[in-house]
């Protein structure tokens, strides 16, 4: 296998993490500021809990501050958008993560509104969303953020590049074809969806393929063209009884059926994931250093 095909995602979120508690350090020793950050989780759901522990796990790392408020699953709503009010509010806090998805009883939009955007890491806020399309400054949703790093850390050429985005949801899909259009990275850029016809003559023309759609393994070798970049964000949990538990994670590309004809593709595991908690981390030291301006 050709090693250097392989973007590797858990060598350079180390790389970033390590810049983060360079920053962090100085922050604290030049000016007495530890960037906070606070997770709240509603509810029991198993892959949330273990997602906000290797977040904190990630902040004690790095040096940030960090705390955790657990809410029962039967949480009203108005409790919920009271204690985000009081992390509003609190000088320690310069970021504060609602993990999602949130019980059906809860609006999820009304709940991410109700976040400062000046504390809004995840990048979900309207403000940051429209700051992200108009092309100034915001807190870049942590996914695509990672996207864009892993592009520019393997030197991957983005300028005048068909860029094909598979899923429009708001937290990649949309975000991140926003971003690749911006003369930053100067793309053209196709979205595609359920309803997109004629999908495989689309995803041929790209040279930088992002999949999006949370279907284990969809992407062929057939759907894409020689040389291709492939960065796959799927997260997916397919059978197999091989594996230990019966099961592993897989991508929403066919990895080893993709991997002779692609120039570039991130792995998964160790691809996209750990970029996403490197680059909350790096949008909660921002919003410390834009506090102390
Ligand atoms: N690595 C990470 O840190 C990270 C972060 C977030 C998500 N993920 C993973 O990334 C995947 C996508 O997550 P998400 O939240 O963006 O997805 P999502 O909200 O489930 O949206 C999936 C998108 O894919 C589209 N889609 C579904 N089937 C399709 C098909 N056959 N052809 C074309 N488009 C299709 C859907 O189209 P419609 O809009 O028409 O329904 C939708 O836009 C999941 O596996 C998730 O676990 C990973």
């Amino acid at each position: 296998m050709e090693e250097n095909k392989i973007i590797n995602g858990k060598e350079i979120s180390n790389q970033i993490l390590e810049e983060v508690k360079t920053e962090t350090d100085v922050l604290r020793s030049s000016y007495n500021t530890i960037p906070g950050l606070a997770f709240i989780i509603v509810g029991e759901n198993p892959a949330s809990k273990v997602y906000v522990s290797s977040k904190a796990k990630a902040c004690e790392k790095v040096g940030f501050y960090s705390v955790t408020e657990s809410l029962p699953e039967s949480t009203p709503e108005s409790e919920l958008l009271s204690l985000i009010d009081r992390f509003n509010n609190d000088d320690l806090i310069h970021g504060i993560l609602v993990q999602l998805p949130l019980p059906k009883h809860i609006d999820e939009q009304k709940v991410i509104e109700s976040i400062d955007y000046r504390k809004d890491v995840d990048g979900f806020h309207p403000q940051n969303i429209g700051r992200l399309v108009i092309g100034t400054d915001c807190f870049i949703p942590c996914t695509p953020y990672g996207i864009t790093e892993l592009l520019k850390r393997s030197s991957t050429e983005t300028n005048g590049k068909n860029v094909v985005v598979l899923g429009r949801s708001n937290i990649v899909g949309k975000p991140i074809a926003n971003l690749m259009v911006q003369k930053e990275f100067n793309s053209t850029v196709t979205i595609c969806h359920s309803a997109t016809k004629n999908l495989n003559e689309i995803t041929s023309q790209a040279d930088i393929l992002i999949a999006a759609i949370g279907k284990a393994e969809f992407v062929k070798k057939d759907m894409i063209k020689e040389g291709c970049v492939i960065i796959d964000v799927g997260i997916n949990r397919v059978k197999d009884e091989t594996a230990k538990n019966g099961s592993r994670i897989t991508g929403d590309v066919d990895y080893k059926d993709c991997f002779e004809k692609c120039s570039k593709i991130t792995p998964v595991p160790g691809g996209v994931g750990p970029m996403t908690i490197a680059m909350l981390l790096k949008n909660t030291l921002k919003s410390a250093k834009n506090r102390l301006q």
